[in-house]
């Protein structure tokens, strides 16, 4: 069984703790209490109003024993807890054994802990440490003792990540930093407590994002106005700051646009990061999160679609994303200290539920969402939707649509994984649902209450019926998944609209 150091749950959690076994060894190695096979059986777990499950412990054990925590100086306690509901999640653990060394004379005072240092962020939940007076932790998930391998390595997964992150606190650049995801990520990973600093030319942001992600997250970064492509400008910025891990956002990512203009798409989007690459090698920084698109599975073959489907693109667009995947693979092949996530985005849409970061592209916006959102404002008259007589639901395209900040997250997954593991990673960042045209237009209609005129018009050309993600892989892998719904998509994104009037 696996043994990995632990202890103490947020007791906001609604935990319900059904039984508890305790074994109470003094400093002594003496046994306090023992009892049923060397565990003693103690109801336990009835927590009044405002107690920690500690709390709770202590005094039921004390009725029950009569032996008092706080008098029988250091006892090693062993508790296992029997939960009816694993951290809310349906999650079918039946107990989690913790143990903890009592260095003091009292029962550890969870109250005065500092959680924000200990904190850690599980892909179902809030989990919090405490490693300074922890001894170690198993995870059963059956009354027999044995273990949910799954949840075990979860468990673990989230220990790592947490200690890989606690020992040293790392310093990302995120180039197009105050574009739309890059945004959400900066608040995700600033959030996270690591350091932050943006490379972004306001080709396609605003400047103003700056404070606003400041503004969300209370925390500062470090902002360069500045061009990835700027080979020089990018070795200034490297050899100042020390950074320990890339996620590489910047980049022109507009299908049409690109095919009307492929040499400056080439151009762009191969030369930044062939720079950048150049420049982390020359200072041994060699972690790196690459920000692909499901773009490059063309036409699928079958759906939903996973990670080893044949690629191919139909727009320049998507070629210099599968471009840039292929360097990427050949870097890694030729340097093995290399570790690179690329993370296959489907459709991102809403924003921050702050209001104050979302899409909004210059001009007449392409993709869909921003659309709908500016018909909903008034800003445009009528949506146009491309074609309804597609082989889907209801003729309309289907695309799986993913909330920016779920996406925001699915980075820190990765830049957990390339810290702690070495190799090129790929993963799709999608929910696994589709949902028509006809049906997010529907969604937002009802969840905001508000009009959006549409009509049907042809196809677009390029555009396929259907795409949706397998996204196992990521949520196996690296412990993520979406957790936002359609809903709070459609909301979020018209909030964001509103507020920016
Ligand atoms: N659509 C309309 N009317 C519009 C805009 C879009 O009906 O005004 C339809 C499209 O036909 C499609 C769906 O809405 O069925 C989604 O279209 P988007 O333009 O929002 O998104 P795409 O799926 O075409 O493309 C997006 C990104 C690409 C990325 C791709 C990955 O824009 O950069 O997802 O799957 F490569």
């Amino acid at each position: 069984m696996k043994e990995i150091f632990i202890n103490d749950f947020n007791e906001n959690i609604d935990l319900v703790v059904t039984r508890v076994k305790a074994l109470l060894i003094n400093s002594k190695n003496e046994i306090l209490l023992e009892e049923n096979n060397n565990t003693y059986q103690f109801p336990g777990g009835h927590l009044k109003d405002n107690e920690t499950i500690e709390e709770c412990l202590q005094r039921e054990i004390k009725e029950e024993t009569g032996i008092d925590l706080t008098i029988n100086s250091k006892p090693f306690l062993k508790i296992t807890c029997f939960y009816k509901n694993y951290f809310n999640t349906g999650k079918n653990v039946k107990s989690i054994i913790y143990y903890y060394d009592i260095y003091s004379d009292k029962m550890p005072n969870f109250e005065e802990t500092n959680y924000d240092d200990l904190e850690i962020q599980t892909d179902f939940n809030l989990l919090y440490l405490r490693l300074k007076d922890l001894k170690s932790f198993l995870i059963q998930s059956k009354e027999d003792g044995t273990t949910n391998e799954n949840i075990a390595n979860e468990m673990l997964l989230a220990l790592d990540t947490y200690l890989t992150r606690k020992e040293k606190k790392m310093k990302i650049l995120v180039t197009g930093g105050l574009g739309f995801i890059g945004s959400h990520t900066c608040v995700e990973l600033l959030n996270n407590n690591y350091e932050v600093v943006v490379i972004d030319n306001l080709s396609n942001s605003k400047i103003d994002v700056v404070d606003k992600i400041k503004t969300i997250t209370n925390k500062s970064l470090t902002f360069y106005n500045e061009d990835v492509c700027n080979e020089e400008k990018l070795e200034e910025i490297f050899s100042k700051e020390k950074i320990d891990a890339v996620i590489h956002f910047a980049g022109y990512k507009a299908v049409g646009e690109s095919v009307k203009e492929p040499i400056m798409y080439y151009e762009n989007n191969l030369i930044s990061t062939l720079k950048l690459l150049k420049v982390m090698k020359k200072y041994n920084c060699k972690n790196f999160v690459f920000s692909s698109s499901a773009t490059v599975y063309g036409s699928p073959k079958s759906l939903p679609i996973k990670e080893d489907f044949p690629l191919k693109t139909t727009n320049p667009y998507g070629t210099t994303k599968l471009m840039i995947e292929n360097i990427l693979k050949d870097l890694e092949a030729s340097d093995k200290d290399f570790s690179i996530a690329i993370l296959r985005y489907f459709n991102p849409i809403g924003a921050h539920k702050s209001g104050l970061l979302g899409e909004n592209p210059k001009g007449i916006p392409n993709n869909l969402m921003p659309y709908i959102v500016r018909v909903a404002n008034k800003e445009l008259d009528i949506l146009s939707i491309f074609g309804n007589d597609y082989d889907t639901v209801d003729g309309t395209g289907v695309r799986d649509y993913i909330h920016v900040v779920d996406l925001a997250k699915g980075h820190l997954k990765a830049i957990e994984k390339v810290a702690r593991d070495k190799g090129l990673f790929t993963y799709n960042l999608g929910t696994g649902k589709g949902y028509s045209v006809l049906e997010l237009v529907n969604t937002f209609m009802k969840v905001n209450n508000v009009d959006v005129p549409y009509k049907i018009v042809d196809r677009r050309p390029g555009d396929i019926a259907s795409c949706y993600a397998d996204a196992t892989k990521a949520y196996e892998e690296l412990g993520w998944k979406a957790e936002l719904g359609i809903e709070e998509m459609c909301r979020d994104a018209y909030n964001f609209i509103k507020t920016n009037k």
